[in-house]
């Protein structure tokens, strides 16, 4: 039986349907609010209690601290599943066979090169430059080397779109850090596996062998897999608006990308590192750090701490904390910052502030201890989580326009001046 809402404005009431997703979700359908009540809009600003869409390729609870994918739990897939695996599962609903798995490498392999012209676009840029910036820059330049739209009713033009993208976004992100240290652009090696072969792009040497690390290779899968999607997070949510005007994947792509750069979402992993090597040098004193989050005179907030979603914890930060440990242990490294950041955690997890705000370590607390022990530079770490969040955004931007969306297009509440008559300059 359908669910029904009813709501009451100024004794007129409305009645609403209510729809169920597959996990017990309950959403409101207002799609006629506006018609049948005359005009009444919604206020909802951060759309923190807004769906923007039915979607079935992420599911998160975040009282109680669930994430899968397709259906399959993060879990499972960070243990068992590889990073190739997991984007075709995102992208096409469905695990790959071993054929199809084989046939989605080798089509993403043929695409392992970009037009050698847009080195003269990354030659355009100061080594300065944020990899954010120059990647979500270069994302957009290979539309003018790849022209066309994608006809989205044809599987099979969809299907090129996406193996190209994947095969050539790893090529551009290892770029941009190759150009920041002055080092020779490599195109890979097509032997290799996806993840191996971006780890060469970004660190093969030119006189040197390239040797490749097993470690390295598996803590790298994890984290792209831990990484790959999150549901209507802020820039999947700009990947799909984007996309529902109808803009090409890749625009819809470099939209993304600007939209994860800030610290509130992707940026905040390098901010961790950034607060934790500052209160390393600040003698360490977790206690002022955790005095400065909680005080709303001090703009400071404990980076990698809160999410919108998640009020329980972020299973994907419980699984890279025990990773980091593994992999400094692996790699037989001490990294100073993690003590810091269990001592952080700790007085946060304890501290009344932190718990009557459901604030816990999110996905960003720890992946940045990860990515220094394998040698990434600090300002490539949110390039990292691009990489892995790849084939979220394209499974997310695909779906859009398979369901035919209709553009984004949210209302507002206007509270400016009424009508006024022009002033001319002089009489102003
Ligand atoms: N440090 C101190 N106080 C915090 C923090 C924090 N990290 N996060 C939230 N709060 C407080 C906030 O001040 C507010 O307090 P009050 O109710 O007294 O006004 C309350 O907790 C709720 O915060 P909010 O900003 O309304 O919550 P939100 O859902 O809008 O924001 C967030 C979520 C992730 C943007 C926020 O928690 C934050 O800024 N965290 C730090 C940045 C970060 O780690 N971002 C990565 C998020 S996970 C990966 C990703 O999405 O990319």
């Amino acid at each position: 039986m359908t669910k029904i809402a009813t709501l009451e404005i100024n004794g007129n009431k409305y009645e609403f349907p209510i729809i169920e997703g597959t996990q017990n979700e309950f959403g409101i359908d207002i799609k006629t609010l506006r018609g049948v009540t005359g005009g009444v809009t919604t206020l909802d600003p951060g759309f923190k209690n807004t769906g923007s869409c039915e979607s079935a390729i992420t599911f998160l609870d975040g009282e109680k601290g669930i994430l899968r994918y397709r259906g399959y739990s993060i879990e499972e897939l960070a243990e068992k599943a590889d990073f190739l695996e997991v984007a075709y599962l995102l992208i096409f609903g469905e695990l790959p066979t071993a054929v199809q798995l084989e046939k989605f490498d080798a089509d993403i392999k043929e695409e392992l090169h970009v037009d050698e012209d847009m080195k003269n676009i990354l030659d355009g840029f100061p080594k300065s430059a944020h990899p954010m910036g120059v990647l979500s820059s270069l994302t957009n330049a290979l539309i003018a080397f790849n022209p066309g739209s994608v006809d989205v009713a044809s599987d099979d033009a969809m299907y090129r779109a996406i193996v190209k993208i994947m095969g050539k976004f790893p090529v551009l992100a290892a770029w941009t850090m190759r150009k920041r240290k002055g080092l020779p652009l490599d195109y890979g090696d097509s032997t290799l596996g996806y993840v191996e072969n971006l780890h060469k792009m970004m660190f093969a040497r030119p006189n040197r062998v390239y040797t490749k690390n097993k470690i390295v290779n598996d803590a790298l899968d994890k984290l792209l897999i831990l990484h790959a999607d999150h549901e209507q997070n802020c820039s999947t949510s700009t990947v799909r608006i984007v996309g529902s005007s109808h803009a090409g994947l890749f625009a819809s792509l470099s939209a993304g990308i600007s939209a994860l750069w800030g610290p509130l979402h992707g940026g905040a992993n390098q901010a961790v590192i950034e607060m934790l090597e500052a209160i390393k040098a600040d003698g360490g004193d977790t206690a002022k750090y955790i005095a400065k989050a909680k005080d709303k005179n001090d703009p400071f907030r404990l980076m990698g701490f809160g999410h919108r979603v998640y009020k329980n914890f972020d299973p994907r930060a419980k699984i890279i904390k025990v990773a980091a440990e593994e992999v400094l242990a692996d790699l037989g490294m001490e990294d100073p910052v993690l003590d810091i950041a269990k001592g952080l955690a700790k007085v946060a997890l304890e501290d009344e502030y932190f718990v009557k705000r459901k604030l816990y370590p999110n996905v960003d607390f720890y992946s940045g201890i990860i990515y220094r022990a394998l040698g990434i530079p600090t300002e490539m770490f949110t390039v990292m989580f691009a990489l892995g969040r790849l084939p979220g955004w394209i499974a997310q931007w695909r779906e859009m326009r398979q369901r035919k969306e209709p553009i984004g297009r949210p209302r507002q509440i206007y509270i400016g001046e009424g009508y006024r008559p022009f002033v001319s300059v002089e009489k102003r």
